[in-house]
């Protein structure tokens, strides 16, 4: 199966490099499943100082990222790539979540996502017209697009099949049925400072088993920011 294909632009490939070489994120790379690679948009940058920013018009605090660095940096990418799309982490974009996550999996083989990473107060509104997908992590800001590129690329990865060790490990977990948060879980030992693991737990009896987490499930889905 061909890898799917993230191609982050970023003024710091640093802050990006050290988490995707990690753990399962660099052993999907290591495994052909995911590929990442970086663009630095400095390269792009205008004149003698390679500037990529400029003041708004009209007024207002902090500089904004221009239209021209951003557009040669994602039509240098297409041009070897014409198929890839373009990623835009935005606190106006559509709110990211696990449905979301599903869906670039489930189509990943084979496709090329450029993920682009804004910084300072913003970016020429003109840059949308170059945008597939907006997306937003959430009602906060944040000062660059670095952690939801890695939040867009580490959900969606550990979908793909081969990532994560378990077959079923993505698929009963927190969220993978709609709104549905999982059931406790616990390790050895079975007693710690006094807490004990709940005793059907150590049953053996797997229907009560499946029973109980159904039920623990419902109950801090229902609970859930309460
Ligand atoms: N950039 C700044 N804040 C953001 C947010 N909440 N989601 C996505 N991108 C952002």
């Amino acid at each position: 199966m061909k890898p799917l294909k993230f191609t982050t632009i970023t003024l710091f490939p640093e802050a990006l490099q050290p988490y995707l070489d990690s753990s399962m994120l660099y052993k999907a790379q290591a495994r052909g499943i995911m590929a990442v690679e970086y663009v630095n948009l400095r390269d792009f940058g205008l004149g003698a100082h390679r500037s990529v920013d400029d003041t708004p018009y009209g007024g207002g605090d902090g500089m904004l990222l221009r239209c021209e660095p951003v557009f040669a940096a994602i039509e240098s990418i297409k041009a070897t790539s014409p198929d890839a799309e373009v990623v835009l982490p935005t606190p106006v974009g559509q709110t990211w979540n696990q449905d979301l996550a599903r869906q670039f999996a489930s189509s990943a083989a084979g496709k090329h996502y450029i993920i682009l990473c804004p910084h300072y107060e913003g970016y020429d509104e003109r840059i949308m017209s170059i945008v597939d997908y907006p997306f937003s992590l959430g009602n906060y800001v944040l000062t660059g697009g670095e952690l939801p590129a890695l939040i867009l690329i580490d959900s969606i990865t550990r979908l793909l099949p081969g990532v994560l060790g378990g077959e079923n490990s993505a698929a009963i977990e927190s969220f993978s049925d709609g709104d549905n948060l999982e059931y406790p879980q616990y390790t050895k030992p079975a007693e710690f400072r006094g807490m004990a693991v709940p005793e059907i737990l150590l049953s053996g009896n797997h229907g009560k088993i499946a029973e109980w987490r159904t039920q623990q499930s419902a109950l801090r889905s229902k609970n859930h920011n309460i």
